[in-house]
């Protein structure tokens, strides 16, 4: 499941953590999460947020040089082995 956190044509913000972890965790499905938008302009913490991976923009809020950006990736993906089998 792929969402942003914060919409880039309202501004809305989505509940994050609310989908990861009423949603998405009991149905065991990975969640990407788009933080374009929050980087830098929210206080974050993935763990709580319990998402998979969460990919940031550097050069928007963060006013940072063109083409960069974060992805975190929850402990080195090892939960995806509970997602897919061999
Ligand atoms: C919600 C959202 N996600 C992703 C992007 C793409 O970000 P980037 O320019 O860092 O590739 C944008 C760009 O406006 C955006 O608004």
């Amino acid at each position: 499941m792929s969402f942003s956190h914060v919409t880039y044509k309202t501004g809305t913000t989505l509940p994050a953590k609310r989908i990861c972890k009423e949603v998405a965790i009991p149905n065991n499905i990975p969640t990407l999460i788009d933080g374009a938008h929050t980087i830098g302009m929210l206080n974050l913490d993935f763990h709580d947020i319990d998402c998979d991976f969460y990919s940031g923009s550097g050069h928007k809020w963060q006013c940072g040089a063109g083409a960069t950006g974060i992805l975190y990736v929850r402990d080195n993906a090892s939960r995806l082995d509970e997602y897919w089998s061999d």
